[in-house]
């Protein structure tokens, strides 16, 4: 893979997990790296292991949900280093398993405003820019729930296959204009998610609440250790990935390698598509 010297590349959910991972793979690239995350304190050790490590980066707060913060969000990457050449649209967030029935309005419209509207919102303010350059690589993080159904997680479901579908459409509007658009599609892979809590960005009494009761859930969650174990069955390779082997994947779908892809939906996943 050829590296990325000079390119701009913009992250978000860069706070932790997949996108943190990103965005060090990025800043090993040689590119400079916009590290995007409603959490400020996730961000900021980010940027801070970039520059440890003799790269370049500079964080900015975003919550993708929100149009007006994505539009933020672009304009400081493009002010900051003066292009946008790449962009991971990774911030995304999991509820509990609930069976369809039991799925709360409001936690539908949060985790599709996240995960599906939120990479639009993304997409809609970075794409002009891109196009005025004449080039550029989007991907999208969808997931193995993108591609297949599972129960008890119909909201996540629906926004990843969204993402997936998202991504083709994108991609063949942008095809003839240098842009082009993938997706990764992890399987379980060792990160935070799995808390439900990080970046639901709800500070009232109730919001509070829920989180509590989702910490004291993921501390029970951790000695059981169930999603590792499920995972570790359901994975023909028979363990959960580590961030940086979804990160890889995503580096080279942005490289010069991968100049002949787009629209595609790659499945990082130690062989559960294949099941
Ligand atoms: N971990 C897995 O097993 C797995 C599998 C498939 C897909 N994914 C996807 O990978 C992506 C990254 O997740 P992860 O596993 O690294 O989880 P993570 O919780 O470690 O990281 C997610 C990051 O997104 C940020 N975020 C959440 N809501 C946000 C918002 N509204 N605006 C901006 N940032 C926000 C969080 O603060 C956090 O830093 C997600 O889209 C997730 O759906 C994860």
């Amino acid at each position: 893979m050829r590296g990325l010297t000079d390119e701009t590349a913009l992250v978000t959910g860069a706070g932790s997990g997949i996108g943190r991972a990103s965005a060090c793979r990025f800043a090993e690239e040689g590119a400079n790296v916009v590290v995007a995350d409603i959490d400020e304190e996730g961000g900021r050790e980010t940027v801070g292991r970039i520059r440890d490590a003799g790269g370049d980066a500079a964080f900015v707060r975003v919550d993708v949900s929100d149009t007006e913060s994505v539009q933020h969000m672009v304009e400081v990457a493009v002010e900051t280093y003066g292009s946008l050449d790449i962009a991971h649209n990774n911030a995304g967030i999991l509820t509990d398993f609930v069976e369809t029935t039991g799925v709360s309005e409001a936690d539908w419209d949060r985790l599709i405003d996240v995960n599906l509207k939120g990479t639009w919102a993304c997409m809609k303010a970075e794409l002009p820019v891109m196009e005025e350059q004449g080039r550029g690589a989007i991907v999208n993080t969808a997931s193995e729930s993108g591609l297949v159904g599972i129960p008890g997680l119909s909201s996540y479901t629906a926004s990843k296959h969204g993402v997936v579908g998202l991504t083709k459409s994108v991609a063949l509007e942008y095809a003839s204009r240098g842009i082009r658009v993938n997706a990764v599609a992890p399987g379980p892979t060792r990160t935070n998610i799995q808390s439900g809590v990080l970046g639901t960005g709800d500070t009232s009494l109730v919001g509070w609440l829920r989180t509590a009761v989702r910490s004291v859930r993921l501390v029970v969650r951790t000695l059981r250790s169930p999603f590792d174990t499920a995972a570790m069955r359901e994975t023909p390779m028979g363990r959960i990935a580590d961030p940086e082997e979804i990160a890889g994947v995503v580096a080279f779908l942005c490289s010069s390698d991968a100049s002949y892809i787009t629209g595609h939906t790659v499945p990082v996943d130690g062989g559960q598509a294949a099941d």
